[in-house]
């Protein structure tokens, strides 16, 4: 996730792009940059730092122009530098693109580019569309003589007149190349205007007076302009000062003009009441971006040999983790051992510091599943297992963050900042990386993997149907579970780690006592405590445990417990036993992790919600916990 600003208008543009950059950091912060176009040469800036450090280099600079591009970026493709930070720019500078999204075959695109002699300076997915780009306005002005089909550099010159067709059209054929997501902004010098463009990544306009501006995001422009223009899947835009064109497969399109009463705050929020909201509602989009920063044309690649190590030398997994994080690991167990049949061990991060557990490193690949890079007891589990040897990888979701320094390696999941204090986006990214770890590590037939990785990619359309019943069915039972303050939220098998999850993140926002269960384990103790006032949440998966886990349901309501059920779409047996339901589409039962996860995070939610919580910052707790 990155943060892309556009301005033109009669002002200088070089403030108004620094100050919409600033107000989209929490989009991404780990480089930036600004392309300026005015009279003379275009000016480029990029820091491997925040906007404040751009800002800091930038000022008493020379960089007028009425016209310029910015953007704050959250690395996926190439680490954070200088380098890699964007706007990227065509051979000859002239031509320079910001960009937040993924192009899944940019290398593809490159290795062609670079056999026509395009040269490349960054590592990023994003320089091949700059290039592209270039390459479609060389052709337009080729010489059209007969015989003259080889490109003239002199008639090139000549032509290079620049007009609003020109550009988008070559922006458009560029488009057609690649594969992928992306919400563009373009600007060329001798343009009066920036060309725009999205596909699964979004895209707004501000509409100002005798100016416009282009954002990721509505605050980017709200101390500009409240009239908001917001761009739809696979627009193409040209905006000038006084204009601003919109078409869509071709064809000119209108888009409704918005008026935005939100504060900033309100913005960054995205319109959500907390930015926990927002997060949930994020998750078919981590899922996504997750997927597509390590699936290439069908092809898992993590930049990591797990197969040398877990094949090759015969290691096992060992991942250590702390709270949700951990809830994540020991799903993640589940999945890889049940596709990839690897032995999988897990460890709490705090336990596993002081413990003696028995570790010959060099038989292990140590993994440390931490969001924010920084949890102290993570970081010394990861440690700890290094001492012993261990070959050590990172999963974390904070570019350059602590665990990045100690790991042998990083693999980066791509949901962008988080900042609820309950993790929610995280984990099901999380889960994500263990589905593709447990898939490129299986030894099953060819045609089964094909069947796992295509419904592995309907997994985002599966957690947005769970969203899309969030108003009738969650909201409702929500109310319900508000009135008690004590539940148990059980499962079994790859659920279990769910329903822990699921109590957990009820516990922390709304304050009620909530207890995860194994589903079969309540009757060696915890019946003691079941009444009319200890609701039970029992994850219903039509699994090789549905007839036990429904078992387990008859002896709760034997003891007078509410049951409240989630339950697959098509399970009318359910409806007979349990006082309520809510109700998720039916997957694979290796993949109903995903939409019990989406409807146990909107659970919680909606229970804190109703009882009046503070729901980003609960009481005593910190999004990264930096002491052991
Ligand atoms: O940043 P980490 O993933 O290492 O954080 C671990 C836990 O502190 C974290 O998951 C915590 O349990 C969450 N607030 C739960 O929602």
């Amino acid at each position: 996730m990155c943060g892309i600003v556009g301005y033109v208008g009669e002002r200088e543009a070089l403030p108004i792009i620094l100050e919409s950059l600033k107000r989209i950091e929490y989009r991404g912060y780990d480089s930036c940059g600004v392309f300026v176009l005015g009279d003379g040469e275009p000016k480029l800036h990029k820091d491997a730092g925040t906007i404040d450090d751009l800002k800091e280099n930038l000022i008493g600079s020379e960089y007028k122009g009425k016209v310029a591009i910015g953007h704050t970026r959250w690395a996926t493709h190439g680490a954070p530098s200088k380098r890699n930070a964007h706007p990227h720019l065509d051979g000859k500078g002239e031509i320079a693109v910001v960009h937040n999204g993924i192009i899944e075959n940019y290398q593809l695109i490159k290795e062609e580019l670079l056999s026509l002699g395009c040269k490349f300076v960054s590592e990023t997915d994003t320089e091949v569309i700059p290039h592209l780009i270039n390459l479609s306005l060389k052709k337009k002005a080729l010489p059209k003589k007969p015989g003259s089909g080889k490109f003239d550099q002199q008639t090139f010159k000549k032509s290079l007149i620049k007009n609003a067709i020109e550009l988008k059209e070559a922006v458009k054929e560029a488009l057609t190349r690649l594969n992928g997501s992306y919400a563009i902004i373009v600007a060329e010098k001798g343009f009066d205007g920036l060309v725009a463009a999205r596909k699964e990544s979004p895209l707004i306009i501000g509409v100002g007076d005798r100016e416009n501006f282009i954002a990721s995001d509505v605050p980017a422009v709200l101390e500009q302009t409240n009239r908001i223009i917001y761009l739809e899947e696979g627009d193409l835009a040209v905006v000038k000062k006084d204009s601003i064109y919109i078409e869509n497969g071709g064809a000119e399109v209108r888009r409704e003009e918005r008026l935005i009463p939100w504060t900033i705050e309100d913005a960054e929020k995205g319109g959500y009441e907390h930015f926990m909201l927002k997060e949930i509602h994020e998750e078919p989009r981590a899922i996504m971006d997750t997927l597509r920063g390590y699936l290439m044309e069908d092809e898992i690649k993590f930049g990591i040999d797990f197969r040398g190590e877990v094949e090759g030398k015969g290691k096992d997994i060992l991942m250590v983790a702390c709270g949700t994080s951990y809830y994540a690991t020991l799903c993640g167990k589940h999945i890889i051992e049940n596709l990839a049949k690897v032995p999988v061990q897990v460890g709490l991060a705090s336990e596993f510091n002081y413990s003696n557990f028995v570790l010959d490193g060099t038989k292990i690949i140590a993994m440390a599943i931490t969001q924010s890079g920084e949890t102290a007891d993570t970081l010394m589990a990861l440690k700890k297992a290094k001492r012993y040897g261990s070959k050590t990888v990172a999963l974390t979701n904070v570019l350059g963050s602590s665990v990045t320094r100690i790991a042998d390696d990083t693999i980066y999941m791509r949901v962008g900042p988080e900042i609820g204090v309950a993790a929610t986006k995280s984990f099901i990214a999380q889960l994500v990386i263990f589905y593709l770890l447990g898939l490129l590590l299986a030894k099953k037939p060819e045609s089964e993997l094909v069947e796992y990785l295509e419904e592995l990619k309907r997994m985002p359309q599966i957690a947005q149907m769970v969203l899309d019943e969030e108003d009738t069915d969650i909201q409702m039972h929500a109310r319900y579970l508000a009135k008690y303050e004590h539940a148990f939220f059980v499962g079994r098998g790859v659920n279990l780690p769910i329903a822990l999850e699921g109590a957990l993140k009820l516990k922390e926002i709304s304050y009620i006592h909530a207890e995860g269960y194994a589903a079969g384990e309540l009757k060696h103790g915890p019946f003691a405590l079941l009444t009319k006032d200890t609701p039970v949440v029992v994850i219903l998966t039509h699994d090789n445990v549905y007839e036990k886990t429904m078992g387990n349901v008859k002896e709760i309501k034997a003891r007078g417990s509410p049951v409240i059920a989630i339950a697959e779409e098509g399970d009318e047996e359910v409806e007979k036993y349990v006082d309520a339901v809510i109700r998720v589409p039916r997957t694979s039962a290796i993949f109903s992790p995903i939409p019990n996860t989406v409807a146990l995070h909107l659970l919680a939610y909606w229970t804190a919600k109703e009882r009046g919580c503070e729901i980003d910052k609960p009481r005593n707790l910190a999004k990264s916990v930096t002491v052991e």
